[in-house]
């Protein structure tokens, strides 16, 4: 989809990436000619995310342990990156989330993904942030959100809830950071199976039977959310800024509709329903006769 070196000269940092989705964007940037940075709390995790990158595109790959929810490591961690050159690219994938009913959650709970969602992004967003303001450096951040910012979603509330504040954060320093060259965009994606998430709000399923109703009839194929990840990172449209783009297989407007479960319809069901529709249209005609 892309020439293969769009990215080069761009040093991105990509918190969570050593697993998962930020892994799998990552790689995308890496093969693309980005160097990268790559922070996360397991450190084994991310050398071996690190050396693979190194290994396949030669790319320079730098990995540290890093907790975002700890504000001063945070910002010890974004100067030392900058001391050896600005950053191009803030990819705020980083997050927490399990499924559990609102009333079983304890306060700790709540601040185990708030901590790191709704707290640890903006650590993250304003340490680079203001250093490309105070550098006069271009930037372009991208943070990866869910479809429960437009809906909200139960049993994940700390996690809609956090989202959403990161939303309005998207928003909010598209208006206010334009003026700096600072690009600010979200990606919403759908059911993009990866072990940790799966884990956690799947657990025990095996199957993606839990997910709702798809239109595409399928889960997202990460290629096609590298492939967003990458657009929303190169030159070439720096106008589009402040926008939570959506990639679920129109998922969630689908589940969001009054009547998204007639898709269950089969064309025999869909003759009845017009059978029974037409008869009650030519009674009402009959009474008005
Ligand atoms: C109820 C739970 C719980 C559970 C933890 N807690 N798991 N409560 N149900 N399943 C409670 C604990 O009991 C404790 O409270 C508090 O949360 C803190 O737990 P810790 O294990 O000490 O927290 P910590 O080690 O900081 O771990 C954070 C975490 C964990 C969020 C709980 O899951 C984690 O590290 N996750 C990172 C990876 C991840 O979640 N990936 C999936 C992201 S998916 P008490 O009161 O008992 O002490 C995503 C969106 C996907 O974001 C969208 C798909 C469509």
């Amino acid at each position: 989809m892309f020439k293969k070196d769009l990215l080069k000269g761009k040093r991105i940092l990509v918190t969570g990436g050593g697993t998962g989705l930020g892994r799998e964007m990552a790689s995308h940037y890496a093969e693309h000619g980005a160097d990268l940075y790559i922070c996360g709390r397991r450190e084994n995790v991310l050398k071996d995310t690190a050396d693979q990158l190194i290994g396949e595109y030669g790319v320079n790959v730098k990995y540290e342990p890093l907790d975002i929810r700890a504000s001063a490591d945070v910002d010890s961690y974004i100067e030392r990156i900058f001391e050896e050159g600005p950053l191009d690219g803030l990819v705020n994938n980083a997050a927490g989330n399990f499924i559990s009913p609102t009333k079983d959650l304890s306060h700790k709970g709540f601040d185990a993904i708030a901590n790191i969602v709704f707290h640890g992004t903006f650590y993250i967003t304003h340490s680079v942030g203001k250093r490309w303001i105070e550098a006069n450096h271009k930037g372009s951040i991208v943070s990866i959100l869910t479809t429960w910012v437009w809906t909200g979603s139960p049993y994940v509330v700390p996690s809609a809830m956090s989202k959403s504040g990161i939303n309005a954060m998207t928003q909010s320093l598209a208006a206010e950071w334009g003026k700096y060259g600072i690009k600010v965009n979200a990606i919403a994606p759908g059911p993009f199976p990866t072990k940790g998430a799966w884990e956690r709000l799947n657990p025990g399923a095996g199957d993606d039977s839990s997910m709702g109703n798809i239109p595409l009839g399928r889960v997202g194929e990460m290629n096609e959310l590298q492939n967003l990840a990458t657009f929303l990172m190169a030159d070439g449209c720096d106008y589009l800024t402040g926008q939570t783009i959506a990639i679920d297989g129109a998922q969630y407007l689908t589940g969001g509709g009054t009547f998204s479960n007639l898709d269950k319809l089969s064309d025999e069901d869909w003759d009845q329903m017009r059978a029974m529709i037409r008869s009650s249209n030519n009674k009402d005609k009959a009474d008005r006769a």
